[in-house]
C-alpha cells in the first residue's frame, strides 16, 4: 500500500502551474553536441566585450575575503547608486540581477487572484514570478514596432491589478518607449497598481528622449526602476541588479530581501564598474555600432529587423526560425530560434562579421520555410 503523496502534490498550487525549468544552450553544450570547436554564443544577451578591467581587479582583490559574509544590506553600493541617480541609499535595493528583483517585488506585492499586466512577447520572469504566487498574468500584444501598448495596457486595469510591467527597451523585441511617455502613463494609473520599468537595457537606448525614468523616481510615484550590471557592465555572472523606488516602497522591499543578497565579487565588481566610464562607453559603442552593422547586413539579406534600442535585435529572416537557430548553432553560432523570430545579441565586429558570414553560408545551403501556424 502506498498512501505517499507526490513530491508535486506537495509543492504550493502556484509552483505547480509553472512549466518544468529546460536550461537554455551553454556554449559547452553546443560544442559538445555539434562537435564544433568555435563557438560564438549570441543567445543571451550577454556582454561580449566582458568586464571592465576595474572589475576584474576588485573581484581578484576580494577572492581571499570569501569565507566573510558580504556587506549584508549591500550599504555601499546602495549608497554608490543612490548619489549616482540623486536619490538616497533608502530609494536602493539591491538584489540578485534583476531577475532577483523581480521576484523579490512579486513576493512583497502579489496576493492570489492579483493581476499582473504587461505586453507579450517579453521577459519570462513576470509570468515565472506571477505564478509563484498565485497572481494571474493579463498580457496584451505589442505594438507593431515591437514596443509595449500603454494606451492598451491602460485600458485594461481593473480594480485587481497589482502589477504593471513596462519592459523598456523590450526582450525580445527592443522596442522601446520615450521617456515622458511611459511617466505620464505610470502618473494615469489608479493608486492600487504599481509599475515595475525594467530597464535592464536601457543604457543602450540612443537619444536624450529615450533615457531612463530613472530621474522620476520621487515619494508620490507608485514606480519601481529595474536595472541591472549584467547587460551594460557585462556582470551577468555575478548577479547584481537594483531597484529604485520611493522610500515608502524600498521601506516594505528591504523586509523581504534575504540577507547578504550582493556577494562579495559581486558588491566590489559592480562599485568599480561605476567609476569605469571609459569601460562604459566602449560597451555603450560597441553595442550601438554592431547593431547599426547587423541591422543594415540583415536587411540586405531581406529580413525584417524590428527597431533596437538593446543589445540584440530581433530579426524576421521569412524562414523558420527554429530550423534557422539550428543551421546555425552547428556551425557554432548559436543565437535564439525559440521565439516568433530569431533574436541576436550583438557581438564584438569580429562576432557579428563572423555570424554575418555564417548566415549567408546557412542561406546558401538551404532553411526550411516557415510553415504557417
Ligand atoms: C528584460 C530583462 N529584464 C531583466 C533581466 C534580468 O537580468 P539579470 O537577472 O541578469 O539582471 C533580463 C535578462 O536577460 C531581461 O532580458
Amino acid at each position: 500500500m502506498n498512501n505517499k503523496p507526490t513530491i508535486e502534490a506537495l509543492t504550493r498550487p502556484g509552483i505547480q502551474k509553472i512549466p518544468p525549468y529546460v536550461p537554455g544552450d551553454t556554449a559547452e553544450s553546443v560544442r559538445k553536441k555539434y562537435q564544433v570547436t568555435n563557438i560564438i554564443k549570441l543567445a543571451s544577451n550577454e556582454n561580449q566585450i566582458g568586464m571592465s578591467p576595474k572589475a576584474v581587479e576588485a573581484v581578484r582583490a576580494e577572492l581571499e575575503n570569501a569565507y566573510i559574509y558580504p556587506d549584508p544590506s549591500s550599504e555601499e553600493l546602495r549608497l554608490r547608486l543612490g548619489e549616482r541617480f540623486d536619490l538616497t541609499p533608502h530609494n536602493v535595493v539591491v538584489t540578485m540581477g534583476g531577475s532577483g528583483g523581480i521576484a523579490l517585488i512579486s513576493d512583497v506585492f502579489l496576493n492570489p487572484g492579483d493581476e499582473v499586466l504587461y505586453c507579450a512577447p517579453t521577459f519570462g520572469a513576470y509570468s515565472g514570478s506571477a505564478a509563484r504566487n498565485g497572481a494571474v498574468c493579463v498580457t496584451l500584444p505589442l505594438k507593431d514596432t515591437g514596443e509595449f501598448d500603454l494606451e492598451a495596457l491602460a485600458a485594461a486595469v481593473t480594480d485587481k491589478t497589482k502589477i504593471v510591467y513596462v519592459c523598456n527597451p523590450n526582450n525580445p523585441t527592443g522596442g522601446t518607449l520615450p521617456h515622458d511617455e511611459v511617466v505620464a502613463f505610470v502618473d494615469a494609473l489608479p493608486p492600487h497598481v504599481i509599475c515595475v520599468v525594467d530597464e535592464a537595457y536601457i543604457e543602450f537606448a540612443e537619444g536624450e528622449e529615450y533615457r531612463s525614468v530613472a530621474d522620476a523616481v520621487n515619494e508620490d510615484r507608485r514606480m519601481i526602476v529595474m536595472r541591472t550590471f549584467s547587460k551594460a557592465y557585462g556582470l551577468a555572472g555575478l548577479r547584481i541588479g537594483y531597484l529604485l523606488t520611493s522610500t515608502e516602497i524600498h521601506a516594505n522591499l528591504m523586509k523581504a530581501v534575504i540577507t547578504f543578497t550582493g556577494n562579495r565579487y559581486g558588491l566590489a565588481a559592480a562599485i568599480a564598474s561605476l567609476d569605469d566610464k571609459e569601460y562604459l562607453a566602449a560597451s555603450i559603442k560597441n553595442v550601438v555600432d554592431g547593431r547599426k552593422y547587423l541591422r543594415e547586413e540583415f536587411e540586405k539579406l531581406g529580413f525584417k529587423v524590428y527597431p533596437s534600442q538593446a543589445n540584440f535585435i530581433y530579426v524576421d529572416t521569412g524562414l523558420s526560425t527554429a530550423d534557422f537557430a539550428e543551421k546555425l548553432k552547428k556551425k557554432g553560432l548559436v543565437i535564439r530560434g525559440n521565439f516568433e523570430y530569431n533574436r541576436v545579441t550583438i557581438g564584438t565586429p569580429e562576432q557579428n562579421e563572423q555570424a554575418v558570414r555564417f548566415v549567408k553560408e546557412v542561406l546558401e545551403e538551404g532553411v526550411e520555410p516557415r510553415v504557417a501556424e
